[in-house]
């Protein structure tokens, strides 16, 4: 089976290839000549994940999957969300992002944050949806130089670091991406 997943990240495509059974080939978006950018317009996850899966499959005809994420702050009302990467403007710039977050929380008590992340899979005419979440609280100041995005200032529930201050491993187990990623492998090896 080839199945696309919407995505350049070489990471991202080799560290699923490797959790998969070799019957399951994964494709990248330069491997299907795939090279402009696809629009991820749509005002939630959800939507954004939905959209760039549908995007390969009606215009490449491959069945596919796609995946959003976004940090949704209780107190900010779910923001920054689906507009996570580009918080505080356009040059989607992590410090950027992190300062603005401090800013808007600043003096705040609820500090309550979850990560989501939506996988949208396509295949075999079917559309499901798969969905990891990751809870905790946004710390006061930043913290830890790994991982990327709001790591430095995301503590995940059960845990006295960031996930910046976390092994990748550690990290990889309990985050969002994580248990998203795990629901889409258990079901692609049972209907592989
Ligand atoms: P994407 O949908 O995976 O591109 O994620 C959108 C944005 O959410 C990223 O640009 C980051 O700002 C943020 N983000 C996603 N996943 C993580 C994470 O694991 N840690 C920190 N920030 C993240």
């Amino acid at each position: 089976m080839k199945l696309v997943f919407a995505s350049n990240n070489k990471n991202k495509i080799k560290e699923i290839q490797q959790l998969l059974p070799d019957s399951i080939q994964i494709l990248s978006l330069e491997a299907i000549g795939c090279h402009e950018e696809i629009p991820e317009t749509a005002d939630t996850i959800e939507g954004n994940a939905i959209l760039k899966a549908n995007y390969v499959t009606e215009k490449y005809g491959y069945d596919c999957f796609a995946d959003d994420t976004g940090l949704e702050v209780a107190a900010l009302n779910g923001e920054p969300g689906v507009y996570s990467a580009r918080y505080a403007g356009e040059q989607r710039n992590a410090e950027d992002n992190m300062n603005l977050l401090l800013d808007n929380l600043n003096q705040k008590a609820n500090r309550n944050a979850q990560f989501k992340t939506v996988i949208a899979l396509n295949l075999n005419g079917k559309q499901q949806l798969f969905t990891g979440i990751a809870k905790g609280k946004i710390t006061t100041e930043k913290s830890g130089c790994q991982g990327f995005g709001y790591d430095p200032i995301f503590q995940p529930e059960g845990y006295n670091e960031t996930f910046a201050e976390l092994a990748l491993e550690t990290k990889n187990q309990i985050s969002h991406r994580g248990k998203a990623t795990q629901l889409l492998i258990s079901y692609l090896k049972e209907t592989k």
